[in-house]
């Protein structure tokens, strides 16, 4: 039996990745329409456990998986995710499905609350499985420099966002889409061009703070997966978005964060985000996640900025309620007393590294 302790940590974006190329035109999988740009934190963290064996006839592919202490079982939506990576990794490497899984995950903040856990659960899951399963872990190694590279292609079959925690660095990290629009017209696109890769290490980034409110999260209208194909498929304004935020905000963020102009990095966070809600919107039918504690949380950001002459933070959400709040050492007291005087509790994290495997006594 082979075991390895994984940690990794969630990212938040600050351009967002919403939709893949449709594969039944491509036929690439999982290849986003456009590049994003994340922060991988240091305080939102999944610690995994994956053991394999040989597989015996008959024996299922996941024997055991236990999320945050509770066993789910075959017909439930987290073992399905599970059990489809491990096929989709199979079209890359056969020999996975030799094997029988046994995973034990736990994250330390709140589960399908909108703070990424899908991020950190599933890069933590394809770091353990490439360095359990003989054939990918060799090919990785043989790959040298490049392994990073392709596991964070690995990473994306699973989760898209997934990807971006995998560079070890960490800090800001791009996933390219790994296209041109010429490249696009002409559906000559190489799957292996898109993939994720630290361009700031965390270790430069420490004066970045982020602060998440804790808004209540009901059931999400529509899951992300769903949601992004439906904005593909229906938005009039997608690839006007799209192609906006790759040729402009995109290099402007990074441009603008490499000399550490916050307040025009902040402002970037902010359009960014209410870029990806307006797409949301112009869907058909039209997808909400924001709701109205969303929106005065956004508000009192602008507020606040506008109050400074400067803006010292930016909003930004997902596909959900909750609000991501992007500061700096400076101004997190500010951004603090705005939080607690809208009474909501709240997480703060700091910019950190990515996936790495860890010994057993480094678990708290
Ligand atoms: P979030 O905003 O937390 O990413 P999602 O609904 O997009 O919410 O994703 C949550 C799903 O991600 C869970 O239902 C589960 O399937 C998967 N997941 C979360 N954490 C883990 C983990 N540590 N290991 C494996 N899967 C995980
Ligand atoms: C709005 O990575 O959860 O958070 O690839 O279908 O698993 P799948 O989607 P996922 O989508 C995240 C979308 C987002 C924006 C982002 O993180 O870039």
């Amino acid at each position: 039996m082979k075991k390895v302790f994984v940690k990794s940590s969630s990212n938040l974006a600050l351009i967002k990745y919403w939709g893949v190329l449709p594969d039944n035109i491509f036929g690439l999988r999982n290849h986003p329409t456009k590049s994003s740009i994340s922060l991988t934190t240091d305080s939102l963290i999944t610690i995994t456990n994956l053991s394999i064996d040989k597989r015996e006839p008959n024996q299922p592919l996941i024997e055991r998986f236990i999320l945050n202490g509770k066993t789910f079982k075959e017909d439930s939506k987290e073992y399905k995710n599970i059990l489809i990576y491990l096929e989709k990794i199979s079209n890359f490497y056969p020999s996975v499905l030799n094997y029988t899984y046994y995973i034990e995950s736990k994250n330390n903040f709140p589960t399908a609350a909108g703070l990424a856990s899908s991020a950190s659960g599933f890069s933590a899951l394809a770091v353990a499985i490439a360095n359990t399963v003989p054939e990918i872990k060799q090919d990785l190694d043989n790959l040298g420099e490049m392994g990073e590279r392709k596991l964070t292609i690995l990473a994306r079959q699973l989760s898209g966002s997934a990807c971006r925690s995998i560079p070890k660095a960490g800090g800001l990290v791009i996933w390219y889409r790994g296209f041109t629009i010429e490249q696009f017209m002409n559906k000559n696109i190489d799957e292996n061009s898109s993939y994720a890769e630290s361009i700031i290490p965390a270790s430069e980034l420490k004066d970045i703070k982020i602060v998440l409110p804790l808004v209540k999260v009901d059931e999400k209208p529509i899951d992300s997966r769903t949601g992004m194909k439906r904005s593909v498929e229906t938005s009039y304004l997608y690839w006007y978005w799209v192609e906006y935020e790759e040729n402009v905000l995109l290099p402007r963020l990074i441009d603008r964060i490499k000399v550490r102009d916050y307040n025009n990095v902040w402002e970037i966070v902010i359009r960014a985000s209410d870029g990806l809600h307006s797409i949301m919107l112009n869907s058909y039918p039209k997808i909400v996640y924001m709701n109205d504690v969303s929106h005065s949380i956004a508000d009192s950001i602008l507020e606040l900025n506008s109050k400074f002459k400067e803006n010292i933070a930016a909003y930004s959400f997902d596909a959900g309620p909750n609000p991501l709040i992007f500061t700096t050492d400076k101004y997190l007291d500010k951004v603090l007393d705005l939080v607690e005087n809208m009474g909501h509790k709240y997480i703060i994290s700091g910019v950190g590294e990515g996936a790495k495997i860890i010994d057993q006594e480094q678990i708290e």
